[in-house]
């Protein structure tokens, strides 16, 4: 009788112990969704070739945002996963140009948005 009500508790257990593979899938499907979405790193400078003065961004799983500059020449870009755009406006407006992967870039602008 003793064993009868263990073997239960085993069958009944089953289910619970089936599921979580399928858990651990999920968790791990969601954390690289997440990885997509990216991180990248940004330095401005006041230099036309990424160099002279400069300053640094990191945006990690971000949504859009934009930050104005003042007197760069050059935007150096690193990671992967979000959009990098210089505006000529200080607002990130007028005319763009879009980043396309990672490496320096010659362009005189306002400001960015990723
Ligand atoms: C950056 O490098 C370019 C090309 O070598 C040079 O003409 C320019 O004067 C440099 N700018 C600064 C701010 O160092």
């Amino acid at each position: 009788m003793q064993l009868i009500k263990k073997v239960l508790a085993l069958v009944a257990l089953l289910p619970l112990t089936l599921a979580a593979p399928a858990e651990a899938e999920l968790a791990t499907k969601f954390e690289s969704d997440v990885r997509i979405l990216g991180t990248v790193v940004i330095t401005t400078y006041s230099g036309n070739a990424c160099n002279g003065s400069n300053e640094q961004v990191t945006v990690t799983n971000g949504g859009y945002r934009c930050f104005p500059v003042s007197n760069k020449r050059s935007i150096g870009i690193s990671g992967s996963g979000c959009t990098v755009r210089t505006w000529s406006g200080g607002d990130c407006r007028g005319s763009s140009f879009t980043a396309t992967s990672s490496g320096c870039y010659s362009v005189l602008y306002g400001s960015v948005s990723i």
